[in-house]
């Protein structure tokens, strides 16, 4: 039997530090191979990239996320034993609670409440010298998703919220005191929610009815009742990610800005947000990798894969693929015009199914946030953008615009003052 290609030296840690983003495809290139074996941390690891491979890496006959997940993103990412760590019927069970709730009419709530919110934002914008787009998202989306999933926020605690959400991301490929940061951010965060599970569930305060919160909080798992803490975990996986989008936000600002077309066709045609929020998860990197564990020994393509071995998949790279995107690495929503992706070739959110799968549970909703945001900033607003560095590094994960896309002479125009909502819904495979 043929032995998986061997990246050269005996571990690649330092490798995918300094490459980031692109150690695994420049990898599968230099040794013409979709898959290829490592050492990460002195951890054997088999590295995958392409459709074909995520395929593999989806079928939950091969591969589990049972130990996959290393303790310092359970830490500062996504929460210690948190769905993202289960397998079968557990996960299921979990995972039908999240899908639950990305019905169209929610995520059309969802963009309502974020209409007002960017309106409000915009208004104050108005009166400032210059806006730093980034973190002014992250409170937007933080004062919507906390709203939005029934979970109480103060006016005077929404930048601590939003900045503890975003540094438990920032921490994902840090060391020392980003990490540290995370983990802080993630502990604050926590207490915050364990709290208010615990006095809702002691009838000292209420879940708004038919909230998300109030679905997690009276959640019943085969063993009754989520503890407050795993309670808290889950309805932060709502929160954080949706805080994430001010990511993608800030990218496809940073596209809007750098290619004057756009404007005007998302100005003209409702559907062209569409192409332009799909290329912005495609073309913009958020996940490097993913990883899983090989569930028990078996073969593929004439290689053995050994029980218990980590395996990642390249999610950037096959983002990029050239087999798959022609020039993968230039901005063009036009590609999308003919063609939607499949579940394992464009993979920024993961790939596989829903239910079965760990694919994101957010998909409907980030696409959605992302084409009324960028319909605000095309439609409703009107900006300067001073010289300033737009450039990312892909060796920093996760990254961003290094300026943050600072906006000047901000103003809301009348008469489409409101961010577009009916637009902006996405169509949701899961639920139709
Ligand atoms: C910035 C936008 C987002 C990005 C880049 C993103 C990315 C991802 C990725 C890569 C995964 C892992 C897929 C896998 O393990 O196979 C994931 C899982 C998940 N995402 Fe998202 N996501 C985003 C937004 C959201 C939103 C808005 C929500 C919910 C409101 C959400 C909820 C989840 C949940 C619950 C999981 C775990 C699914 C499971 O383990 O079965 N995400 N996401």
């Amino acid at each position: 039997m043929p032995k998986i290609p061997q990246a050269p030296g005996f571990d690649s840690t330092l490798a995918v530090l300094r490459e980031g983003f692109t150690f695994i495809a420049n990898r599968c290139q230099q040794l013409e191979t979709d898959v290829f074996q490592t050492r990460l941390m002195l951890q054997k690891t088999i590295c995958l990239h392409g459709p074909e491979a995520a395929a593999l890496f989806y079928d939950p006959a091969r591969f589990v996320r049972t130990g996959a997940v290393p303790r310092r993103i359970q830490t500062t990412l996504m929460g210690q034993n948190a769905i993202q760590t289960l397998d079968n019927g557990a996960h299921q069970r979990r995972k039908r609670l999240f899908m639950d709730l990305m019905t169209p009419g929610r995520v059309t709530y969802l963009l309502e409440i974020l209409a007002e919110e960017w309106e409000l934002a915009a208004r104050e914008w108005e009166h400032m010298p210059e806006v730093e787009l980034f973190p002014a998202a992250q409170d937007v989306l933080c004062r919507a998703a906390c709203a939005w999933v029934g979970m109480p926020l103060r006016e005077d605690e929404v930048r601590l919220r939003a900045r503890d959400f975003g540094r438990m991301v920032d921490a994902f490929g840090g060391v020392g005191a980003r990490h540290s940061r995370g983990k802080r951010a993630r502990r604050r965060a926590e207490a915050w929610v364990r709290a208010f599970v615990k006095d809702v569930r002691k009838g000292r305060a209420s879940a708004e009815p038919n909230s998300p919160a109030e679905a997690f909080i009276w959640f019943e798992n085969e063993d009754g009742l989520l503890s407050p803490q795993m309670t808290a975990v889950e309805i932060i996986n709502l929160l954080r990610p949706i805080v994430a989008i001010a990511t993608y936000i800030t990218f496809g600002a940073k596209a809007l800005a750098e290619h004057a077309p756009y404007r005007l066709l998302l100005q003209q045609d409702d559907s062209y947000a569409h192409l332009f929020a799909q290329e912005v998860r495609r073309d913009f990197p958020f996940g490097p990798f993913l990883g899983a564990r090989v569930k028990e020994d078996f073969e593929w393509n004439g290689y053995r894969f050994p029980k218990g071995t980590l395996t990642l998949l390249d999610i950037y790279g096959t983002n990029h693929d050239p087999r798959l995107w022609q020039e993968p690495d230039t901005f063009w929503p036009e590609r999308f015009e003919n063609r939607e992706p499949t579940p394992f070739d464009m993979l920024p959110q993961g790939g596989g199914d829903y239910l079965s799968g760990h694919r994101c549970a957010g998909e409907w909703i980030t696409l959605s946030v992302i084409k009324q945001a960028v319909l605000f900033l095309a439609r409703c607003l009107r900006y300067d953008v001073p010289p300033q560095d737009l450039s990312y590094d892909l060796t920093r994960m996760p990254t961003l615009p290094r300026s943050g896309f600072i906006m000047r002479n901000v103003r809301l125009l009348a008469p489409e003052r409101e961010a577009p909502v009916a637009a902006a819904v996405s169509g949701c495979p899961f639920h139709g």
